[in-house]
């Protein structure tokens, strides 16, 4: 593989601070940078649309800041600028990840009409108490208007997957200060808070989390991605979710090839269900792992009308809920049973669980044709560090492969690593050297499989001792219990083989397509010219320009 390197990169940390790097939990909380001080802000809401008012939440060291809002899109462009604004420290309460900040409102403006829809980037400065600059990087979108947008593309940011993984105050739905002994990860998350460390803006050279190295015999996994985050004061995070890891490259990449393209927050999937109507083509990229049923029937309505609904995503795993008006999302996660009040005399169906849960009983595959605990994890760990870095291609004839020059048996987008390091898959057999899903699969009627790429739900080797697994089993202990009601070993066999795949398949009226890898917009962020292709062959069709 040329793009590999035979060697871990080395960020300057002692065994133990890499130790640390991967096992630790470090976040972002008011105070950290101390004596310097610091800047931080959040927005009241994720998206806004024209004329609409954007209030901005800041607390800051320094009295004073300026600040920049720059439209992220295929070309950057300074939307407005000013300099003097009055800030103040502000208290924030200890459980803030899962409470919110309760800052008050530092500064409001309107979003301009002519301020077209996208990613808009807040850059705020200010001085610190050293006399060097701090700065804090927020992003807020401008949803589209309402009204038939023919030719045009809408993508949905990954929203909910963004403030799962936001570590900022301590909290997320991974790992958390909150319980008696301030150890476990939040249930509830707040949108009232800043943006973790490097979930707007990233150096070039931030690794992604699929290895890039060839990895040498008898190797105990190394996790670039957390190393460099521990050593450079970026979140734990950074390369899991948010706008500067996905969702941006897909956007920046769809401007520059000249489609027209709309961003809208999943919120507005969920409270807004009507804005998906105007539109041909509907896009989903990147880490895409958190979604409630309102969500889903957004979509599902939408394709079932005869929208075509593009997903070049991974990771569609738990159903959340959202209160309070959309600013606290619920998801219990792998205690939904033991915790989640739903279990207790609710709608079950609304539990916030995996959706593969079958008192759910709504698998991803009914609106996306593939499944979380079918597939997960590929490239990193102890789960395939060695393995395809490409989707492997069954069907090059499919009209997506058009004009890539692609071979029964290739591999599709092995250079740029787009397969990984999550991914969603559907039990298939292969007969006559072509896969088609089981009959107990759960696919939509008309599913064809073109790529299927191997994947594991438990991190097993001979080569690593039990305390440097960072994935393990526990995953697939839960999928076992999940789905077959208990955690045994022979539940385990039963899940943790798996794979990724690309789908295709028509529903009602309309049409999904599904690159089922959280890694997709690599391709698109290193210019792989057959992931590109395969991507236009996408939009254009669902366009209809071809
Ligand atoms: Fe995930």
């Amino acid at each position: 593989m040329n793009s590999t390197i035979d060697k871990f990169p080395d960020f300057g940390l002692t065994p133990h601070q890499r130790r640390q790097a991967v096992r630790g939990h470090y976040y972002e909380w008011p105070g950290m940078d101390g004596e310097r001080g610091e800047i931080w802000c959040y927005s009241d809401r994720f998206s806004y649309r024209r004329g609409e008012m954007v209030a901005l939440h800041v607390s800051s060291t320094a009295p004073s800041f300026s600040m920049a809002i720059t439209r992220d899109g295929g070309t950057e462009t300074k939307m407005f600028e000013k300099t003097g604004i009055a800030a103040r420290w502000q208290d924030t309460p200890d459980q803030c990840s899962v409470v919110g900040c309760g800052w008050d409102a530092s500064f409001e403006f309107r979003v301009g009409d002519d301020w077209p829809s996208g990613a808009y980037r807040v850059t705020l400065a200010a001085d610190g108490r050293d006399g060097k600059p701090i700065r804090y990087h927020h992003i807020f979108i401008v949803s589209p208007q309402p009204g038939k947008k023919r030719g045009r593309v809408l993508q949905v940011a990954a929203t909910g997957t963004w403030l799962s993984y936001n570590t900022w105050g301590g909290s997320n739905h991974y790992q958390g200060i909150t319980g008696p002994n301030r150890d476990q990860y939040a249930p509830e998350v707040s949108t009232q808070r800043p943006w973790c460390r490097g979930f707007v803006v990233l150096p070039k050279e931030a690794p992604r989390v699929p290895l890039e190295v060839a990895v040498p015999p008898k190797t105990v996994p190394r996790y670039p991605h957390m190393e460099w985050a521990f050593a450079t004061g970026h979140s734990k995070k950074y390369a899991s979710s948010g706008w500067a890891s996905y969702d941006s490259h897909f956007f920046r990449f769809a401007e520059r090839a000249s489609y027209a393209v709309d961003l809208a927050s999943q919120h507005e999937l969920h409270f807004s269900p009507e804005i998906l109507d105007g539109y041909d083509c509907v896009v989903f990229v990147g880490h895409d792992e958190y979604w409630t049923w309102e969500m889903r029937d957004a979509v599902d309505a939408y394709v079932e009308r005869g929208g075509h609904a593009a997903r070049f995503a991974g990771n569609f795993m738990w159903q959340t809920r959202l209160e309070d008006e959309g600013r606290r999302q619920v998801c219990y996660k792998y205690r939904a049973r033991a915790e989640d009040p739903v279990y207790r005399g609710g709608d079950v169906t609304r539990a916030t669980n995996s959706w593969e849960a079958p008192e759910i009983g709504r698998p991803g595959a009914m609106t996306f044709g593939l499944n979380a605990t079918k597939g997960l994890y590929a490239g990193w760990g102890g789960c395939a560090p060695r393995g395809v870095r490409g989707f492997p291609v069954y069907r090059p004839e499919h009209w997506a492969f058009a004009g890539t020059g692609i071979y029964y048996g290739d591999l599709l987008g092995a250079d740029s690593h787009v397969y990984g390091y999550e991914v969603d898959g559907l039990d298939h057999e292969i007969r006559g050297g072509l896969p088609y899903p089981t009959s107990d699969s759960g696919a939509p009627d008309g599913l064809q499989i073109l790529a299927v790429g191997m994947a594991s739900q438990v991190e097993e080797s001979a080569d690593i001792a039990f305390e440097d697994q960072f994935l393990g089993d526990a995953d697939g202990r839960f999928s076992a219990e999940m789905l077959f009601g208990e955690a045994s070993d022979a539940n385990l066999d039963k899940v943790k083989h798996s794979n990724g795949m690309i789908v295709n398949f028509p529903r009602g009226k309309g049409e999904v397509f599904h690159a089922g890898s959280c890694e997709w917009v690599a391709g698109l962020l290193k210019q792989d010219a057959m992931v590109e292709r395969v991507t236009k062959n996408v939009l254009d069709r669902y366009l209809g320009k071809s």
